[in-house]
């Protein structure tokens, strides 16, 4: 079993739907300023929130849309959501992680492995992966328009931040 296949089927065993339903509901329930302080806060950007959630044997992050994210309305939304669908099935191409996304009628999360900073000389030989991945997404019309921010899990590299993921029109 590869690497990538390992940390798949791990992100899917710990994978505990209703569990990570219930986690994310605690947290809609607080203010982005409330979450800022619990223990499970791991950063921010300008879209999402990061928590960590301690799966049985795989660390996950769960990414929160901050109201900045949800604001740009249901149309803009569901695109985003279409746009991700193929992405995260796109299982074969390295530096997209296993993903899930939850989302109710106020609020919407993505949930994937957590993830450790990469060392600065493994960020350099990462280069052809990063052309590679750029290159599948634009053979099913997706760019990714951001600087790609990478981190590590079990040893293989992955794109953490998807929330300039868009279709090329
Ligand atoms: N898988 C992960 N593992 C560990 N930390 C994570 C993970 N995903 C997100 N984070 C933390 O949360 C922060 C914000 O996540 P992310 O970059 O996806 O949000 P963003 O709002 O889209 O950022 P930006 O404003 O740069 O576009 C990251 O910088 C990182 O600290
Ligand atoms: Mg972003």
């Amino acid at each position: 079993m590869t690497r990538g296949n390992d940390l798949q089927s791990r992100f899917y065993t710990s994978f505990d739907g209703s569990a990570l339903m219930s986690f994310v509901q605690k947290l809609v329930g607080l203010s982005e300023e409330e979450r800022r302080g619990l223990d499970s806060f791991l950063g921010e950007g300008f879209h999402f929130q990061s928590f960590e959630y301690k799966a049985p044997s795989l660390p996950m992050a769960v990414n929160l849309a901050k109201s900045s994210f949800l604001r740009q309305g249901d149309v803009a939304l569901s695109r985003w959501k279409k746009a991700m669908e193929i992405a995260r099935t796109m299982e074969q191409v390295s530096l997209i992680p296993p993903m899930e996304i939850i989302s109710g009628k106020n609020y919407l999360a993505v949930v994937m492995p957590k993830g450790d900073v990469l060392p600065r000389n493994r960020e350099r030989k990462i280069d052809d992966l990063l052309r590679d991945t750029a290159k599948a997404l634009s053979q099913v019309g997706l760019a990714l328009d951001d600087y790609p921010q990478l981190r590590e899990a079990l040893g293989v590299p992955f794109i953490i931040d998807w929330s300039d993921l868009n279709f090329v029109t």
